[in-house]
């Protein structure tokens, strides 16, 4: 429980908070009811930069937490099952999963926002949490501890039309007209969209792939798709939850990957009708907002082909002598 004066300090953080916000460079942008803010060189929403400082200030990383990092749009929801549904896989089943009755944003907290102030709230025995802050802006205490942490990253053009379809369809629902596909290319070239420069995110939690390669596992959309199997089998080591060979013989890997596929969790009521942080204003969203195609290479019925280009262009420019091809 949190204490009066625990509270009182609380407010006076977040009211300075939101005063130093106030003060940042900003741009109306993506037909967002709020405006974006820069802040060591990223762009956020308020709510989330206010939440990202205080996690800064108090979030308290546990050395077996395991962060689930990633750019909004490049496969966060499908990690979070993926990883939640290895964890449990000996006190849940198939059938009695929480993946069949929550979302996966439901069951795997987003620690800039529902666990910036109040870590105490955690549920330590599920040690899975997510953010999409930048590398460089993650609460010492998550370096410190020492926990695991996992990156997903996925081609911009698809990263790009994913959270475009996002935003238009946000905007609908709050009955705001949506920017125009081409007008929001050119803000995501520029680096303007919430957590964006996406090669800066990407290329922030690569370099520290590289220096710890044991504590940050670095993956791609793409390849998750291609071999999925492969990928949850290395993911699931590397969490230190590793399968057996009875599992593996019994097919525990491939039953994870069928629970937690696009088609199967797309279908699921939770999913097609739930909605996803009700009654907190701008921020709730329908369920079925998340899922959309979950397909390789959609950008080709979206983009033209001199706007892949100059895409193309832009991440092999950013990313050049990275080592990182995307
Ligand atoms: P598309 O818009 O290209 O379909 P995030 O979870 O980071 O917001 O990423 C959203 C993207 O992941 C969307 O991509 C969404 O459809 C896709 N996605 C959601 N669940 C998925 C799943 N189980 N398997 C594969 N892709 C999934």
């Amino acid at each position: 429980m949190e204490s009066h004066l625990e509270k009182q300090n609380g407010d006076v953080l977040q009211k300075s908070f939101k005063e130093m916000i106030s003060t940042l460079p900003k741009k109306s942008c993506w037909g967002l009811p709020e405006d974006q803010y820069q802040y060591q060189s990223f762009w956020f929403s308020p709510p989330f930069l206010q939440g990202a400082l205080s996690a800064q200030q108090q979030f308290q990383a546990q050395p077996t937490d395991i962060i689930l990092c990633s750019f909004p749009r490049t496969g966060t929801a499908w990690l979070k099952s993926l990883t939640f549904a290895t964890i449990t896989r000996t006190s849940y089943n198939d059938s009695t999963t929480p993946l069949l009755s929550k979302m996966p944003h439901d069951v795997v907290p987003y620690m800039e926002f529902d666990h910036a102030q109040i870590s105490i709230n955690r549920h330590l025995g599920i040690p899975l949490l997510a953010t999409h802050l930048p590398y460089s802006f993650l609460p010492r205490s998550i370096i410190d501890s020492g926990c695991k942490l996992i990156y997903i990253c996925r081609d911009p053009k698809d990263t790009f039309v994913s959270l475009y379809h996002f935003i238009a369809r946000h905007c609908n629902s709050r009955n705001t007209q949506p920017i125009q596909l081409d007008e929001a290319f050119e803000l995501f070239y520029e680096g303007i969209s919430s957590y964006g420069p996406y090669w800066d995110h990407v290329l922030g939690y690569w370099k520290a792939s590289l220096e710890r390669p044991d504590k940050l596992m670095f993956l791609k959309y793409e390849d998750l798709v291609e071999d999925t199997v492969l990928y949850l089998k290395k993911t699931a080591e590397f969490m230190g939850y590793p399968f057996s060979s009875e599992e593996q013989q019994q097919g525990v890997p491939e039953n994870i990957v069928k629970m937690c596929s696009f088609d199967n969790l797309s279908g699921l009521e939770v999913n097609k009708t739930g909605r996803h942080r009700e009654g907190k204003g701008n921020m709730e969203t329908e369920n079925n907002i998340f899922f959309r195609k979950g397909k390789v290479g959609d950008w080709k019925n979206y983009l033209t082909t001199e706007m892949a280009q100059r895409l193309d262009q832009r991440t092999l420019q950013q990313l050049s002598s990275s080592g990182l091809s995307l």
